[in-house]
C-alpha cells in the first residue's frame, strides 16, 4: 500500500476513501499475513509494523485496545468528547488506528497534540514498548465473543476491504481457528488477561456500557483523569449514544458509516448461531479465559448461555 498520490490529505480521510474504493477480491489478495497473524492488506503493511517497534509513547497518551467489533469507535469518540470538555477545544475526532497505513501517516502521530488518543487491534506482544515503559493508560474494550463474531462477519460482508462469506457458517469456522484479521478472538483477550495490571490498565465491556452508560462513563473519565461533572457526563452520554453517532456517521466515516454503527445490541447472536456453534464458543471460553480476570468481567453466563 501507498499513500503517496494522497498526500495532503487528511489522514482519515484518505484511509476511509481507500477502504471505500478497494474492490473486493480474494482472501489471498486482501489479507497479509505479519508474525502469524492476518491483517487487511488494504490498510497495513510490514513496513508500518516495523516502524512501530521503535514508536515513540508519551506518558499522557491513551490508549484504547481492542479485538474488533468490541466497540472501538464508540470508547474513541467517548474520549475525544471527555478530552474536548476537559482541555476546552474542538474534538477533532481521528480514527486512524496506529496500525494502519504507511510508516508517513505513523510519523504523523508526533504532530498530534496531548493527550493523544490513539486505538489499536494489536495484540499485546506487538504493543510498541515504549506504550509500557512510559506507563501509558491503557482501556481494554472488551465484547462477549458471540456478538463480537456476529458483528464481525457482517463487518466483513459490508466493509470492500475485507474477505466476504457466502455464509455465516464458514465465517463461524474461521473465527474460531483464528483465521481472521487480528487473529484469535480468546488469544487475544487471554494474552491481555496475563499481564493485565491495575495501575496503568483499565478494563471495560461493551455490555456494562450498554447496561449502565452513566456509571461507565464515570469509570472511564477518572481512570484516565478526565475530570467531568455530572451535567458533563450527561452532554458525553448524548452525544456518543448509538443513534447520535450513527446520525453523525457520514461525517466521521463517509459512506462507511452504516457498516461501523450497524445495530449497537447486546444478543444479536441469538439469531443466527446454532446450538452446536454456540457450545463450541463455551468450550473455548472454558479453556482460555473461564476464571480469569477477563473472563469474569465478561459475564458470560449471562451474555453467553444458550
Ligand atoms: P454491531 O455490529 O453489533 O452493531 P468497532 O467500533 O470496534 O468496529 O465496533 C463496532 C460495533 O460497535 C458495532 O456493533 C457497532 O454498532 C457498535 N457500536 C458503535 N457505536 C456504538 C454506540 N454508540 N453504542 C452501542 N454500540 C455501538
Amino acid at each position: 500500500m501507498s499513500d503517496s498520490k494522497h498526500s495532503g490529505k487528511h489522514d482519515r480521510e484518505m484511509l476511509l476513501e481507500m477502504m471505500h474504493s478497494t474492490t473486493k477480491t480474494s482472501a489471498e489478495d486482501l489479507l497479509i499475513s505479519y508474525k502469524g497473524i492476518l491483517y487487511p492488506s488494504v490498510l497495513c503493511c510490514l513496513e508500518t509494523f516495523q516502524a512501530l517497534e521503535t514508536f515513540e509513547a508519551r506518558e499522557d497518551d491513551i490508549l484504547v485496545v481492542t479485538y474488533p467489533k468490541s466497540g472501538t469507535n464508540w470508547l474513541v469518540q467517548i474520549l475525544y468528547e471527555m478530552v474536548s470538555i476537559v482541555h476546552n477545544k474542538e474534538p477533532l475526532l481521528d480514527t486512524t488506528m496506529i496500525e494502519f497505513g504507511s510508516p508517513e501517516i505513523l510519523a504523523r502521530f508526533k504532530d498530534r497534540p496531548s493527550p493523544r488518543i490513539i486505538s489499536t487491534h494489536l495484540q499485546f506482544k506487538n504493543i510498541p514498548k515504549s506504550m509500557f515503559e512510559k506507563k501509558v493508560k491503557i482501556l481494554l474494550v472488551l465484547r462477549n465473543p458471540k456478538d463480537t463474531a456476529i458483528s464481525f462477519y457482517n463487518f466483513h460482508n459490508s466493509l470492500p476491504p475485507l474477505p466476504s462469506y457466502n455464509s455465516w457458517n464458514l465465517f463461524f469456522k474461521d473465527f474460531i481457528s483464528g483465521k481472521v484479521c487480528y487473529g484469535p478472538y480468546f488469544e487475544f483477550v487471554a494474552a491481555w488477561d496475563n499481564h493485565f495490571n491495575d495501575k496503568t490498565m483499565m478494563a471495560i465491556t461493551f455490555e456494562e456500557m450498554k447496561v449502565d452508560f452513566p456509571t461507565a462513563l464515570k469509570k472511564i473519565s477518572e481512570f484516565c483523569q478526565l475530570p467531568l461533572n455530572e451535567e458533563q457526563i450527561d452532554l458525553v452520554a448524548r452525544c456518543t449514544s448509538f443513534n447520535s453517532m450513527k446520525e453523525q456517521s457520514e461525517n466521521t466515516h463517509g459512506k462507511l458509516g452504516d457498516s461501523f454503527f450497524r445495530k449497537g445490541e447486546i444478543g444479536d447472536w441469538k439469531n443466527c448461531f446454532t446450538e452446536d456453534q454456540s457450545k463450541v464458543v463455551d468450550e473455548m471460553f472454558e479453556k482460555y479465559l473461564a476464571g480469569t480476570k477477563l473472563g469474569k468481567m465478561l459475564n458470560y453466563a449471562k451474555y453467553c448461555k444458550w
